[in-house]
């Protein structure tokens, strides 16, 4: 209800009475008037003037459909957009949507997650209103093989929106965190439905600490949010907005591919490279240093008797960062 009222308001510069919002609800007058209550209560600015009716002055600050509309520039990302109050994971909750058929370019986010979930098994913490936790879904049609450009031109898609639009000196961590300085700020999570030759649906799940003043003790020495770094609390709206805009730009520019001028963009913006890395084959624990990004997105690091190792997924450690 306050979400049906919200938008009819929205959808109204000047005043609308409250007989004509019960009307277009099917509801009593007094249902609408605990409605707007709700509303203001949670953040919307809304004028009531007896015989006039309800006028919205300002949207609220946490994350709504109206809102991220507003900002949104797309042709395909988040045509099709889920705005949940809380979830699980976004990403479980679109690969159910994919499962069921959703369209190319869907999205979904929350104003919260209570499982939500990182790579390797591990959580990730995503309390009310502190962050931004979306998944978008696409349907490319590749071999599974060759969607593996889709999370590295992600992590450059944010990193480049976010340098933007908070002005911060944000890195990428290979495979796709976004950094700032030794500590974490993004984390991109992508899973695939696919036959052996065909991908079905690709979800890349995405979160932004934004508000965060604090972490779980584990990961408190290595993690950062953009209030922590900024000092100013941005629009998550407008943000979120802004990087699924940054998103489509990427994924139409380079084809969800790595041509040299995608790889280029990221080796400057990619921490990694230069630095003495450590990763898990089998196991051992290898070292040395990372030379390069190649066209599938993976890395090659240079061993210390001058062989090279192709690293594709799992954790590497970064000297002097994490
Ligand atoms: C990582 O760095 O470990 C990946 C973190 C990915 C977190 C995002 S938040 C939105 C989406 N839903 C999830 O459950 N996880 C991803």
């Amino acid at each position: 209800m306050k979400e049906q009222i919200l938008a009819l308001l929205a959808q109204h510069d000047g005043y609308i009475s409250g007989q004509a919002l019960a009307q277009a609800l099917g509801v009593s007058r007094q249902a609408v008037w605990k409605g707007v209550r709700a509303l203001k209560d949670s953040g919307c600015e809304i004028e009531s003037t007896p015989n006039k009716g309800y006028r919205l002055t300002a949207l609220p600050a946490y994350l709504n459909e109206i809102a991220i509309r507003r900002h949104l520039h797309t042709a395909v990302l988040g045509k099709s957009l889920v705005v949940l109050d809380a979830v699980g994971s976004t990403n479980d909750y679109l690969k159910r949507m994919g499962a069921d058929g959703c369209e190319n370019g869907t999205v979904v986010t929350t104003r919260e997650q209570v499982a939500g979930k990182g790579r390797l098994g591990r959580s990730w913490a995503s309390k009310r209103d502190e962050n931004l936790a979306f998944s978008i879904l696409l349907r490319p049609q590749l071999a599974p093989k060759d969607a593996t450009p889709i999370t590295p031109l992600a992590g450059l898609a944010i990193c480049k929106t976010l340098r933007k639009t908070t002005g911060l000196d944000c890195k990428i961590k290979w495979p796709n965190d976004v950094i700032i300085g030794s500590k974490k700020l993004v984390g991109i999570l992508t899973e695939m439905s696919a036959e052996f030759d065909a991908v079905e649906y690709i979800v890349t799940g995405i979160g932004v600490n934004v508000d965060q003043t604090e972490f779980p003790e584990e990961i408190a020495h290595k993690a950062t949010s953009v209030l922590l770094e900024t000092g100013t609390r941005f629009d998550k709206n407008r943000l979120l907005a802004a990087l699924l805009d940054g998103l489509e730009k990427a994924f139409t520019r380079y084809n969800l591919s790595l041509p040299p001028d995608a790889l280029e963009e990221y080796t400057s913006l990619c921490a990694t490279i230069g630095r003495t890395v450590s990763f898990q084959k089998g196991t051992r624990t290898l070292s040395g240093t990372a030379v390069e990004i190649n066209a599938d997105g993976e890395l090659r690091v240079m061993l210390q008797d001058g062989s090279i190792r192709t690293v594709n997924s799992g954790e590497v450690t970064v000297q002097g960062i994490y």
